[in-house]
This record gives C-alpha cells, sequence and structure tokens, in this order.
C-alpha cells in the first residue's frame, strides 16, 4: 500500500479533468494565435509553415542520402525509394561530442561534414550525385523547402554564429569546404515532419507527426487558407502544408504557470535556456529524469522514502551531484517492472544508492513518483494531439509518433489514450502508429518531393 504522505507530495503532478481541459483550451488558442499573421509574433506556438505540401504517394523511387542531427547523437542515412510503399535503409550513428554542442556553428557543422564524407566513401558513392534530406531538429523559420533560418537553439545544443542563419546553406558550405563530394542539400524538415511523412508512406491517413524523444513537438497537415504567413503562391494549386507547432515553447507566455510545479521551475531555473520551452521540459527525455530526481530528493528530505535507512543525507548527495544522475531510461524501466520482485527497480536504487535489496514499499514509493512524473507528460503531450487532431479538416486521422520516451515506456501509448479518448471530437476517428525510422524515410520522402517540385 502506497502511503498517504507519498500520494499528498504527487498530487502536484496529477491533472485533473478541469486542468487537462483548460490546458487544451489554452493549447488551441496558442495554435490559431501561432498561425495567425498579426498575433504570431507573440504566440509561443509558433506554428512554422514547413513548405511540405505533399504527402507520400508509396510510389517514390531512387536513392537518397539523409542527415539526422537532434539529439546527443547524429545519423547519416542512405535510403532506397522503391515505389510500392516500400524502402530501404541504411545508416550510421555518431556521436556529437559534448564541446561540439556548445561550440561554435561552423566546428559542428564541419563534424558533420567529416562524418558524411565518410559515409559516403564507405559506400562507395563519392562519384555519385547524391541529394540530401537534412533532418535538423530545433526551431526553424523555413523560406523555402531547403533554407531554414534557426531560431534559436534547443535540447541543450547552443552554437555560436547559428542563430539566425540558414543551416541549410551552413551544411551546403560545410560540405563544399571539404570539396569531396556531389552532395546537394535539397530540403530540410524538422524530425516531426520526418516522422509524418515516414507514417504518411505507410498509412495515408496520417495527419500529424509526433516526437516524444529528448524533445518533445508535433507537427500536422494544415489547409493553406489558415495560414498567413504562407506566401499566395503557395497557395495556387496545393490546398494543404504541414505546419511545424513548435509546442515546446509552449508555456512561455504562462499558460502553464497553473499546472507547473516547483519542481518544474527548478528545472527550469538550472537550464541553459531558462524560461524557454516550458511545455518541453514537462514532457521530453531530456528532462523527465531530472524531474524525478528532483522529487526524490524532497521524498528523502521529508523521510517518505528510504525511511528505515541512516544513509539519507549520502542518498541525497548522489543525487546532488548532477542532474543527469536520475537517468530517463530508468523511469521506463521501473514503470516495466513486476510486483514483489522489482528486479529492475531494485538494480537501479543499488546502482545509484549501493542499497543490496530495496525494500517493496521503496520500490513502490519510487514507481509511483515514475509514474505519476511520466503520466502528466503523455497527459500533456495527448492535449496537443487532440488540439491537432480537432484542428484537421479528415475524419479519420493517423498520427504518427517516435522518439525514445514514446518508444520505450511501456504505458506512454497507453496513458495518451486515456486523455485522447477524452478530447478528440467524437465525429473523428483516430489511431497511433509508431513511426519506423522517421529520420530517414521521412528526408528522403522530402527530399524526393523537392527533387519532383524543383
Ligand atoms: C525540440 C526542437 C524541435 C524538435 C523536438 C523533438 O523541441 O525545438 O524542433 O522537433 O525537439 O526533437
Amino acid at each position: 500500500m502506497l502511503d498517504a504522505e507519498v500520494r499528498e507530495l504527487m498530487q502536484a503532478f496529477v491533472l485533473s479533468d478541469y486542468q487537462v481541459q483548460e490546458v487544451y483550451s489554452r493549447f488551441c488558442l496558442e495554435v490559431a494565435r501561432g498561425l495567425k499573421r498579426s498575433t504570431h509574433p507573440q504566440a509561443n506556438v509558433k506554428c512554422f509553415p514547413t513548405y511540405v505540401q505533399d504527402l507520400p504517394t508509396g510510389d517514390e523511387m531512387g536513392k537518397y542520402l539523409a542527415l539526422d542531427l537532434g539529439g546527443t547523437n547524429f545519423r547519416v542515412l542512405l535510403v532506397s525509394l522503391k515505389g510500392h510503399h516500400d524502402a530501404s535503409v541504411e545508416s550510421q550513428i555518431y556521436a556529437v561530442p559534448k564541446d561540439l554542442m556548445v561550440g561554435s556553428g561552423v566546428d559542428l557543422f564541419d563534424h558533420i561534414a567529416d562524418c558524411l564524407a565518410k559515409f559516403v566513401e564507405k559506400h562507395n558513392m563519392k562519384t555519385a550525385y547524391l541529394p540530401l534530406g537534412f533532418t535538423f531538429s530545433f526551431p526553424c523559420v523555413q523560406v523555402g523547402l531547403k533554407e531554414g533560418l534557426l531560431v534559436r537553439w534547443t535540447k541543450g545544443f547552443d552554437c555560436a554564429g547559428c542563430e539566425g542563419e540558414d543551416v541549410g546553406r551552413m551544411l551546403h558550405e560545410a560540405i563544399q569546404r571539404r570539396g569531396d563530394a556531389d552532395i546537394a542539400v535539397v530540403a530540410i524538415l524538422n524530425d516531426t515532419t520526418g516522422t509524418l511523412m515516414s507514417c504518411a508512406h505507410r498509412n495515408p491517413d496520417c495527419r500529424v507527426g509526433v516526437i516524444v524523444g529528448t524533445g518533445c513537438n508535433a507537427c500536422y497537415v494544415e489547409e493553406v487558407e489558415n495560414v498567413d504567413l504562407l506566401h499566395p503562391d503557395f497557395k495556387r494549386t496545393k490546398k494543404q502544408v504541414i505546419i511545424n507547432a513548435e509546442w515546446g515553447a509552449f508555456g512561455e507566455g504562462g499558460q502553464l504557470d497553473f499546472v507547473r510545479t516547483e519542481y518544474d521551475r527548478e528545472v527550469d531555473e538550472k537550464s541553459i535556456n531558462r524560461s524557454q520551452q516550458l511545455f518541453e521540459k514537462m514532457t521530453a527525455g531530456m528532462y523527465l529524469g531530472n524531474l524525478v530526481r528532483l522529487v526524490l530528493l524532497r521524498a528523502l528530505e521529508r523521510k517518505l522514502i528510504f525511511r528505515q535507512s541512516s544513509r539519507r543525507p549520502e542518498f541525497a548527495t548522489v543525487l546532488q551531484k548532477h542532474q543527469d544522475v536520475f537517468e530517463t531510461r530508468y523511469i521506463s524501466e521501473i514503470e516495466d517492472d513486476t510486483f514483489p520482485e522489482f528486479a529492475s527497480t531494485r538494480s537501479i536504487v543499488k546502482k545509484l544508492f549501493g542499497i543490496e535489496k530495496a525494500s517493496v514499499e521503496d520500490c513502490q514509493t519510487l514507481k509511483y513518483i515514475c509514474e505519476c512524473v511520466a503520466k502528466r507528460a503523455a497527459t500533456l503531450v495527448a492535449i496537443g494531439v487532440s488540439g491537432l487532431i480537432n484542428r484537421t479538416s479528415n475524419k479519420s486521422v493517423v498520427v504518427g509518433m517516435d522518439g525514445s520516451v514514446y518508444r520505450y515506456h511501456p504505458k506512454f501509448d497507453a496513458y495518451m489514450r486515456e486523455v485522447l479518448v477524452k478530447l478528440v471530437k467524437s465525429d473523428k476517428a483516430w489511431d497511433i502508429m509508431l513511426s519506423e525510422d522517421g529520420s530517414g524515410r521521412g528526408a528522403a520522402l522530402v527530399a524526393a518531393v523537392a527533387s519532383k517540385t524543383k
């Protein structure tokens, strides 16, 4: 049985029906403000047009390179689109060294170009002409399919000399500096767009793409007439355009203050992008482990966990060492655990604190803390997804999802569905599908569309 005091501690993370409704209304309002020219500058959900106006038909063919930059790793991929909704992907993962994440932009792009050259060499493609789709998962103002001006860095990146710059051009220049491969950057896209495109390649009803990984964001298909920011030229022949919501920034105007906790405020205050990305800081993998860590510190202080141990101050010191000591993946592992063995929970507790055999009660408390933090994240994501589904003009909408939190957390999907059932309009049918290789296939598909519309 869970202690009443533990429940009380976690109450701040449990959203009431009223709070869910209220966040939903505020979110929908922000999306509408983001789309409208007059309110766009003040809106925090920016709703950037992506210039992707064609969903895949499944018939796309050809070989494309794709680059995926947006988290701690980046990937280079070679995608062969084969028609008949089919594709094959070969890829290689490269680390982004920590110093490059906060160094100079030119160094970052030179490193990317080096890895790209190695990859091309390894696949014996040095002499081939290769169109490249660049999945760049940060907020960008797109001025065309292959031009994206970085608005701000997110997710722990902070490279000098990039904000306001066209990252497509920066990549192009880095490739030119090496001068040893014939690679053309034909499209820049967000990872959410890649997810939507790759899911639409398999399921034509896909209209929303969502990432819940290191960061958290979504895109969706909007009618061009609702998108003030899109130049009339792009409204003549095409009826729709994918909008990159950049919902991670939701709450920067105070809209979430009524549900944010003291832990959320601390996460924000200690981050390198203070007061920014407040919705993301409640939902994304980069922050969820840190939230659990802060709650655990409070639980220790109030003697709500490990109460039999005299080593509590020592445990607190462990947790204070670094904001990433409680890794987000532990949340998934703990929630996957079974009562009363708690094998993973016990091994995590042992690894962190050196406790040989944590009690069942302590394991339950830890599990409950993780559950509340993850469930709130899933609830908030589902609120956003419902808002986007309800905006689309389709009767039946599939949501393509990706990202480590969604993929590996055993209940994230179920938590989301509980909320979607309540918020999606009753005349709409909806479903969620897991994306398969959105960053590769999605980027190739956008590159294929770009080549077609040239
Ligand atoms: C951050 C980025 C956004 C991206 C998301 C998921 O929110 O700003 O562009 O889609 O992370 O990677």
